[in-house]
């Protein structure tokens, strides 16, 4: 399908990562030209590195979680493509995980830093860029965890319940304008972020990390019907769709990318 975004622009965060990096790839095959950010730029080169490049891809690094940094991206974005038309918002850590009680303020902080303030302040950065063009798409990477929150990664269900909402608010005040916003929520990606919490539960139970990936798929995440994880580019697709122009009459939505893991209808 022509997603009709060919020559607009795009910023990715977390464009390093798993889902990031996919989607810059399913962008870049439709024509766009893509600035992928992230805080390692060691990572970012060998993102960069790996794309099939059919336009034109541009890298700059950024900490997110420092408060300056967003207003900082904004101007060297500028300076780099010009204005954007497209801001995926996919920066994101799982933080400590843990019951309640053995979890202290920090680790609260940390998580709610990275997955909701900084998306906050990219989104507020880019606004007046976003704003100007009468066409615009803003999509958050958020996750099941926002409507189906697991006890043991309280900070990170807090932090996108949190971005969950905002994303909902934010949708309505600026669609009329031609900018849409919406969400994609995954369940258990294959990514590196999965894959560090995979090889924590292979040593904690003694065995591989394909083990550690059956038996939580078994234990932890029981309403995932295809019984895999999901690939970066499954997630991507569904991401590029809401950055396209055939998303056209769809805005604060939230798309569950999880193979049926959250068990509400
Ligand atoms: P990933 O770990 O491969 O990518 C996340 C990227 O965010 C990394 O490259 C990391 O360097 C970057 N990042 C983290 N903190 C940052 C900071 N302070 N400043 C700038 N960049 C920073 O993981 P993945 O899976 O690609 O995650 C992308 C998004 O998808 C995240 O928001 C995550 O919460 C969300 N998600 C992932 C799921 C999964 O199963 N992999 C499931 C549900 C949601």
């Amino acid at each position: 399908m022509d997603l009709g975004i060919s020559g607009k622009k795009a910023l990715i965060t977390g464009g390093a990562g798993g889902i990031g990096r996919a989607t810059a790839q399913a962008l870049l095959d439709d024509g766009v030209e893509v600035v992928l950010s992230d805080q390692d730029p060691d990572q970012l080169d060998r993102a960069v590195a790996s794309l099939t490049v059919s336009s034109s891809v541009h890298k700059i690094a950024a900490d997110l979680s420092d408060v300056a940094a967003a207003e900082r991206l904004a101007r060297e974005v500028a300076l780099t493509v010009g204005d954007i038309d497209i801001l995926v918002n996919g920066a994101g850590i799982t933080g400590p995980t843990g019951a309640f009680h053995e979890l202290d303020d920090d680790a609260f902080t940390d998580v709610l830093t990275t997955n909701l303030l900084s998306a906050l302040r990219v989104t507020r950065a880019f606004l007046p860029t976003l704003r100007g063009r009468g066409w615009g798409r803003i999509v958050f990477v958020n996750s099941e965890d926002a409507v189906q929150p697991y006890d043991d990664e309280l900070p990170y269900v807090t932090a996108k319940a949190g971005l969950l909402a905002f994303a909902k608010g934010l949708s309505r005040t600026y669609a009329g304008e031609g900018l849409l916003v919406n969400s994609v929520s995954p369940a258990f990606i294959n990514t590196p972020m999965t894959d560090a919490m995979m090889d924590q539960r292979a040593e904690e139970e003694g065995g591989t990390r394909d083990e550690a990936i059956a038996s939580f798929l078994e234990e932890e995440r029981p309403y995932m019907e295809l019984g895999r994880r999901g690939e970066p580019e499954e997630v991507a697709a569904v991401i590029a769709f809401l950055c396209s122009d055939r998303a056209s009459f769809v805005n604060g939505s939230n798309y569950r990318v999880d193979s049926g893991s959250v068990a509400t209808i």
